[in-house]
């Protein structure tokens, strides 16, 4: 799938079945999101580009490699975003954070923004949106609208699951974003679930229901 990364680890694979099985308690699947969210941090910032500085080591100077640019912005779609984001700020602990409150409504499916804050220079940044589940891709495609409205160019997506459905709006909506997820499940229900999915993300990571 063009601009699609499926992250097919064992541990990830491993770790998201844990997640769909709905016995899981909320703790658990809260901690799960969490090492799932920094293993496919691991992947998403695979090819950020390094540049050399001078360092001394206690036995010589060297020219040693370091990330390059500025730091990179996370960007939770809360809610359910946010349970990505501690796991992703244990690998990369500098990265700024951009809230992005968009939900759906669960009559029209439509998304509905009621917040935003970014860093003021989040335009010349690497930003990397965050929600579990790419179900419609509403809330993704207009989450992604607001970044590119204050100039941002350059935009990942990480989730968890995604449908069909969904990867080929987002592509198509915005095919400079590139996707990463952990696995591409069977389809949309007419509820905007994803099959087999694992239910409401924002409800299993809170224990809202
Ligand atoms: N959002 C969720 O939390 N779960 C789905 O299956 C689809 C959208």
């Amino acid at each position: 799938m063009e601009g699609v990364t499926v992250v097919d680890h064992p541990l990830v694979q491993h770790k998201l079945t844990l997640m769909r099985d709905k016995n899981r308690s909320t703790k658990g699947f809260r901690q799960l999101l969490n090492e799932v969210g920094r293993l496919l941090c691991y992947e998403v910032t695979r090819d950020l580009p390094l540049e050399k500085v001078e360092i001394e080591t206690p036995l010589e100077k060297m020219m040693a490699p370091r990330v390059a640019g500025k730091k990179l912005v996370l960007a939770p779609i809360l809610r359910a975003g946010e349970g990505f984001l501690e796991g992703m700020l244990d690998l990369v602990p500098s990265a700024r954070v951009a809230h992005i409150g968009i939900y759906r409504d669960p009559q029209t499916l439509q998304a509905v923004e009621y917040y935003f804050k970014a860093p003021p220079d989040v335009a010349e940044r690497l930003v990397i949106v965050l929600d579990p589940m790419l179900a419609t891709a509403n809330s993704a495609v207009a989450a992604i609208e607001r970044l590119k409205a204050r100039d941002v160019k350059d935009i990942r997506f990480v989730c968890l699951l995604a449908a069909p459905e969904g990867i080929k709006r987002l592509r198509e909506a915005h095919p400079d974003v590139k996707i990463w997820t952990a696995a591409v499940d069977s389809h949309l229900n007419d509820h905007g679930y994803i099959v087999p999915g694992l239910g409401d993300a924002g409800d299993r990571i809170y224990g809202t229901k």
